[in-house]
Parts: C-alpha cells; structure tokens; sequence
C-alpha cells in the first residue's frame, strides 16, 4: 500500500468512526442475531480466498458490517459486566501504537514506548496512593494483572526456589491461597495455572455486607498453618465484580504484616475510586498492599486490552520471571519489560493509557469516577422509587436489584417465590440483552439471581439512568406474564391478574 493509498483509506476510516461514535445514543445497544446470522452477514462462511481485495472495499464494507453488527460499549445505556467505552483518544491512540508498532519487551527496541509504559505505571500508582516507587508493567487486563501478581507471590513467598523445584518440592506442603467467596473466577485460572491447584483456594466466606469474614480468615490460617500448609498471599477485593464490595484491606494489610504473608489486592474494578475523595476508606490501603492488579480498561475508559500489575518492589517482578538467553543482547542498567512479566515481544499499549492520563488529568477523572458512582447512587434511589422493583445492593458505581411483581412483594421469603423470581429475572435478563434498549448483566446475592448495572460509562446521563426502572418495569412485567400464559407460577399460588401497562 503506497503512501497516498494509506492516507486516503485512513480518512475515509475515520471519518467513518467519527460518523459513528456520534450515532451511537440514537441507536440500539445491540443487535438481536444468531451466530450463523452474524456469519452469513459478515461472509465468514467460505475458504481462505486466494486471490486478494482491494484494501479501500475491504475497509469500508468490514467497517460497515461491524457496525451493524455489534455491540456497543460505548452506548449511554450500556451497563453489562465491567466494560468501559473506548476513550476517543486511546482509539486514535492505539492507530499510532499500531503504526510504530514498538516492540516494549526491550528498551533497544523500543526507547520511548518503554519509557513512556514507565512513567504510565508510575501516574497509575499515584493515582490509586501507591507508592511512585512501585514496580509493574501493562497487560492484557484484569485477569492477567491478577495473575502476574500471583506469580511473582509463589516466586517470593513460597521460602523456597519454586520457579526451578516446582510447587511439590517441599515435602508434599501445600501453598495454600486466601480469597473471599466473592473473589473473581481469575484466582481459580491464577491458581491452575501456577501449579498450585485450584483446591488450594481457600474461599472464605463473607459477612451481610459481601466483604471477607476476618474472624474466619484467621481461623483457616490457623488450621491450615497447623497441618502443615504453606499460605502464601491473602487476597483482598477492591471492588467486587458482583457488586462492588471492598474488603476490608486495613485490616488485612495487618494481618499479612503480622503472619509475614503476601497482600495482594484484586482493584480491577475498584483500585481507582480510590482517587475519589468520598471513596470507601479501605481503599486508601492499597499502598500497603505487596501487589494491586488495576485496570486501565475498565475505570480509565482504555480501549481493550489494558490491565497493570503494580508491586511494591519492582525486584519481586524480575525474581518471578526473569531468565537472561544467551541470544538477548540487552542493556542491563535499562527497562527491559521481558524481565518483568510472562510477555516476550509487548506491543505499546501504554500509549492509548498515557495520552488518556494526560488528555483529562488526574482531576478529569476523579470527575468522571465520582460522576459513574453518583449516577449508579441515583439509579439505586430510582429502584428504591419503583414498587415493583427491589434494590438489593449499592456499592461503588454497582446497583443490583431484581424485578418483583406486586403481588410477590410481601411473599419473597417463601422459598417457592424466591424460585419463580430467580426464573423470572433470569428471562427478564436475557430479554434486556436482546432488545438492546438498556444492557445490564446479572450477579447471584446471597443465593439470589439479580439484576446488575455497572456504571463505567463517561457517555451516561442522569436521563439514562432515570429511564432504567421504567424500562425494566415494562419488560418485567410482559415476562411475568408470559410465564403465567404458560402456566409457570410462584409456589402454585395465583398470583392475581396481570398488571397492565
Ligand atoms: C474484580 C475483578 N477482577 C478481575 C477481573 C478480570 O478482568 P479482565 O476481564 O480485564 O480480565 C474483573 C472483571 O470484571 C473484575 O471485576
């Protein structure tokens, strides 16, 4: 593709983009199609061609079909699982990256992109009141931020040299792992992973308000410890992914301080509220933490893929994953990120975080932070208004509640209700999924299937938000209906006519 080529098909492709973006809020979340429909409208169907396309067709009717076929995280009433809408700037910010196309797994490779990843993990650590002194590198996401983490935990407090024994070496002692019940699914992959098996998670469970049950967490590592078991990281959630819940890290830092056990602290979703001055105080504890996993992708609004590990002492990164072949000539007094995480060859994904950090400042977004949890509050009071509606909980910009009809209300501890509003809500849910007029995703609460909105949108008004019981309210009750026109009640108990409207 020469020069002139690339410039004509690049503005075209944004002025498409530019198109879109802004025609987002007047359409549907997203499109209600089949897997082979999606297919057939995308020709995904054949052989891999062997002749070639012209670029210029290429473009325009791939960038035409996605559009029409996808969903769109950047719609103001997109509010399913912990996904942000790309920041305009880290689109055009990931263009540039994929024009140098930098390699960051070595400093010869790739002098600025590594420098600025540098100082992008350090504005990420002074943001979340971590220490600029800290250590880390960007990732793939959450997942991956978690799990370096957890790797550099097994090479550092394992007590013995576990990268080259292996996790069975000692005498058949078991590295055990500390997490409460409601920790994301990464610490099972993490702990799979890691060699030490997924039964060496010990869930512990969590009082009325979803956080870790510290009574129970000393009791495990005091039976544990006496039969021989080797804890060796306690984690703490900063921000749950079911309903935003945030451990209590004080106190867990000092239990580790105490035990001598890693801290490590799951802040995926929530680690950067804590720029947010009315934010929970335990999120002030992320600097005491061993290792944070942060986000970038979720509450700095990157576009995918950006999470960062951050440890307190850079050191503990390269004794996890350092190796020196003989066919790396690289400077040793420099940043070579290879050094630092499982990666080999990194693409420059710092770039689309950095110009972002800098577009809005640190005040832009303990703005926009604050705005998604004060709008996620104003839902919660709009689900408190409606009687038809049941707020379950509020925590950071997390809102879960279920749709109960009328005639359940004063009836939800009866087992037989309970069942049938489980049922009802999971169709309401894939109903909402569908239709697209509002997307929100679902968590269990306290052994109840509820509705969730996580609020991680810099597109979302107050008007957005007003209009979710209403929405919610109307498809609920067609479901409930539905489900009687087929017979289907709670507990056998005729639950009255069906409300209209
Ligand atoms: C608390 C928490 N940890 C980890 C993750 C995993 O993050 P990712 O999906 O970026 O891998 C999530 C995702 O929602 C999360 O909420």
């Amino acid at each position: 593709m020469d020069g002139a080529t690339f410039r004509a098909h690049g503005h075209r492709l944004v002025d498409q983009l530019a198109e879109l973006l802004e025609a987002i809020p007047q359409g549907p979340v997203t499109v209600d199609q089949s897997p082979s429909a999606v297919r057939h409208s995308l020709n995904l169907t054949g052989p891999l061609p062997e002749t070639g396309t012209d670029a210029g067709v290429l473009l325009e009717s791939t960038a035409s079909a996605l559009f029409a076929h996808s969903l769109f995280n950047a719609h103001p009433r997109f509010f399913g699982y912990i996904t942000a809408p790309p920041a305009p700037i880290g689109v055009l910010g990931d263009f540039l990256a994929a024009a140098l196309n930098a390699n960051a797994g070595a400093w010869v490779l790739s002098p600025a992109a590594t420098e600025i990843e540098r100082q992008t993990v350090r504005w990420i650590a002074e943001l979340v009141g971590c220490s600029p002194e800290s250590g880390g590198l960007l990732v793939s996401g959450g997942n991956m931020a978690n799990l370096v983490c957890f790797w550099a935990a097994r090479a550092a407090a394992s007590g013995w040299n576990v990268r080259e024994e292996g996790v069975a070496a000692r005498n058949g002692r078991q590295l055990l792992a500390y997490a409460s019940a409601e920790t994301h699914t990464w610490i099972q992959k993490a702990a799979d992973l890691s060699g030490i098996g997924t039964s060496a998670v010990r869930w512990i469970p969590t009082g009325p308000d979803l956080r870790i049950d510290l009574t129970a967490l000393r009791a495990r590592l005091d039976a544990d410890t006496a039969a021989g078991g080797v804890p060796f990281i306690v984690v703490g959630t900063a921000g749950s992914v079911s309903t935003g819940a945030v451990d209590p890290l004080v106190e867990l830092a000092a239990l580790c301080r105490e035990r001598q056990i890693w801290f490590h602290v799951d802040g995926a979703y929530g680690g950067f509220a804590a720029c947010v001055p009315d934010a929970p105080g335990d999120l002030r504890a992320l600097a005491e933490a061993d290792s944070v996993a942060v986000d970038p992708h979720k509450w700095l609004y990157a576009p995918l893929e950006a999470g960062c590990a951050l440890v307190r002492d850079p050191e503990t990164l390269r004794n996890a994953f350092a190796y020196h072949p003989p066919y790396y000539h690289f400077e040793e007094t420099v940043t070579n990120y290879v050094d630092y995480g499982p990666q080999n060859s990194r693409g420059f994904r710092a770039l689309k975080v950095w110009l972002a950090l800098r577009q809005a400042g640190a005040a832009g977004y303990r703005q926009m932070i604050a705005g998604d949890i004060a709008l996620s509050r104003a839902l919660a009071e709009g689900v408190r208004a409606s009687e038809e509606l049941e707020l379950v909980t509020q925590g950071l910009s997390i809102t879960t509640f279920r749709f109960v009809p009328q005639e359940l209300r004063a009836r939800t501890a009866e087992s037989s209700v309970g069942e049938y509003l489980d049922r009802l809500n999971r169709q309401l849910l894939d109903r909402l999924q569908r239709e697209g007029e509002v997307f929100v995703s679902n968590a269990v609460v306290r052994g109840r299937f509820v509705l969730r909105a996580c609020i991680v949108n810099f597109h979302t008004g107050v008007g957005d938000v007003e209009e979710v019981p209403s929405i919610v309210t109307r498809v609920g009750r067609s479901v409930h209906s539905l489900l009687r026109e087929e017979g289907v009640e709670a507990g056998g108990a005729a639950a009255g006519p069906p409300q209209s409207g």
